[in-house]
């Protein structure tokens, strides 16, 4: 039985975060990984072109890698993108959209925050998120756009802005009854240890990570794989549509269990 592949797309590193959830759960996975260096940020990004955006790529690596199921592993584009991909292309779409409805659920002061780029703090899906799943509980916004580029930072050259994260978190420093932080952003789980440093104990901190994981080898297990747990070990093909030297060195600041090949593709557009 031949392994599964799995597309993971994300503007750069952080659907790496999800790829490592997907990782706990399941059976060996081919992944084909895409970081859309060309248009990083997402949260620059108006709607309508990010739509266009990651269809043409879904479309371009499904081509150039028949995968069995693609996951849009970051929340900027997943808040606007899926209902057009899901109409469009015949294979799974999974999501990875803010974690509204457990952090409001775990939370005991009934105050949340929410951290994730401006263009998901801003979109109507999220509002409306907030609206279903908040059931009394005020959830505050926080926006940074800054905060994906130091993820970025730490994750491909080993460099930590402290000073920086700790500017971005001063509304929840200052807010003493939030006591649940939402991560809705792939890239911030990478930040977890300067989230704890920075917030203290108190804080939980909420991602969508093991859910999507958990969807994923679901739909895994539907295609019939899961159960006969292939031997060995995942395999990732990486891929950027830019500068693919730049990620060469991820290795080094990730425990990546996987035998890693870093592909030179040229995305023509
Ligand atoms: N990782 C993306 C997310 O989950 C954001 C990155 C970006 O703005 O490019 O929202």
């Amino acid at each position: 039985m031949s392994i599964p592949t799995v597309c993971i797309i994300d503007s750069g590193i952080g659907g790496l975060s999800i790829l490592q959830e997907i990782e706990k759960l399941s059976s060996p996975v081919s992944y084909v990984y895409c970081a859309d260096k060309k248009y990083f940020p997402y949260g620059g990004l108006p709607s309508d072109i990010l739509v266009e955006r990651v269809s043409y790529l879904a479309e371009w690596l499904f081509k150039k890698r028949p995968f069995d199921i693609l996951v849009v592993a970051c929340n900027t584009a997943s808040t606007v993108v899926l209902p057009y991909l899901r109409s469009k292309f015949n294979f799974p779409v999974v999501g990875v959209v803010p974690a509204i409805k457990p952090g409001c659920l775990i939370s005991s002061t009934k105050y949340v925050a929410l951290l994730a780029t401006e263009a998901t703090i801003n979109r109507s899906y999220t509002d409306d998120l907030i609206r279903e799943f908040s059931n009394q509980t005020v959830v505050f916004k926080i926006g940074s756009n800054d905060l994906v580029r130091i993820a970025e930072d730490k994750i491909l050259f080993g460099v930590i802005d402290e000073k920086s994260i700790a500017k971005i978190l001063k509304p929840i420093i200052n807010n003493k009854k939030i006591d649940t932080l939402v991560l809705a952003c792939t890239h911030f789980p990478f930040l977890i240890p300067e989230l704890i440093s920075i917030l203290g104990p108190k804080v939980k901190l909420v991602d969508s990570g093991t859910a999507i994981a958990k969807r994923v080898t679901d739909i895994l297990g539907k295609i019939s794989y899961c159960n006969r747990a292939p031997r060995g070990r995942s395999k990732l093909d990486f891929i950027s549509t830019e500068n693919i030297s730049d990620y060469k060195g991820l290795s080094n600041h990730l425990n990546l269990q996987l035998d890693v090949n870093f592909l030179d593709f040229c995305v023509s557009d």
